[in-house]
């Protein structure tokens, strides 16, 4: 099923009433899919959740959230690529549509989670992008995980992919907020600006990593190891 798409704007050109139809039913079966593949990993940080706190008496995880992608952002996305906008492309090249946003308080929780998902073993990595130990050139941080979840239907089994990032509450807070700064997409930022947030976003990461040094001296507190990741761009299984 291909969406076309007319010259001077972005309104979908189908005129068939039947085929309008399939597309959109099809269409909304393939988001419950993806609803089904956030569900699934969202009960799992829930259990993490749940278990690390009875165990240890504090919370490696203080939010989750989730979003499926709007279907303009997924048109432009596959623009941008340089790819047709069918539903196939959607299935096949974009890996973000289902997302998952996950906070930490320490900055070793953020690993120690990221490796609790990962060694279940209905979880397959597919990508791992580490901005925290690698930083993007905004002073954007955070830890972006790909993975693909098994899910069960009446009748068969599907490998959703679903994006996790996973963050501390501190870069969680400069990301939000540098974020509503682009509220404008035409609107180019002055250097100035930018500058000024690169430099906001280095002295919350100092104070991540002081915050992080005063757990590791808290009596009892569960201390991990931050993970090195073999290499900042890992991609694993990517079709
Ligand atoms: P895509 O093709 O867009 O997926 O490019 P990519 O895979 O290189 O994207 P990346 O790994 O950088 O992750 C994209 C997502 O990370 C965005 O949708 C944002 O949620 C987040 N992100 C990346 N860079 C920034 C940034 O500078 N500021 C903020 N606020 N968020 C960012
Ligand atoms: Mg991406």
């Amino acid at each position: 099923m291909v969406l076309k798409k007319t010259a001077d704007d972005n309104r979908e050109l189908l005129t068939d009433p039947k085929t309008i139809l399939d597309t959109a039913m099809e269409f909304q079966h393939l988001l419950m899919l993806y609803e089904s593949g956030i569900k699934q990993i969202t009960t799992k940080f829930e259990i993490l959740e749940d278990e690390f706190q009875s165990k240890h008496k504090r919370n490696p995880i203080e939010t989750i959230s989730s979003r499926i992608k709007d279907p303009m952002s997924i048109a432009e996305k596959l623009q941008r690529k340089g790819l047709a906008v069918t539903m196939d492309n959607m299935v096949n090249k974009l890996y973000d549509i289902a997302g998952i946003r996950v906070t930490c308080p320490f900055i070793s929780d953020v690993y120690h989670v990221t490796q609790m998902l990962l060694q279940q073993d209905d979880i397959t990595l597919i990508e791992m992008k580490d901005y925290i130990q690698n930083p993007k050139a905004s002073g954007y941080r955070s830890l972006h995980v790909i993975v693909k979840v098994g899910v069960y239907f009446s009748d068969q089994k599907r490998e959703i992919p679903v994006e996790i990032q996973i963050r501390t509450i501190a870069m969680d807070f400069w990301a939000s907020l540098e974020h509503q700064l682009h509220y404008k997409k035409d609107y180019q930022m002055p250097a100035n600006v930018s500058t000024e947030l690169k430099s906001i976003a280095e002295a919350i990461a100092s104070n991540d990593r002081r915050m992080q040094e005063l757990a590791k001296n808290i009596p009892g507190f569960v201390e991990y190891n931050i993970i090195q990741y073999p290499e900042h761009n890992t991609v694993l299984a990517k079709k």
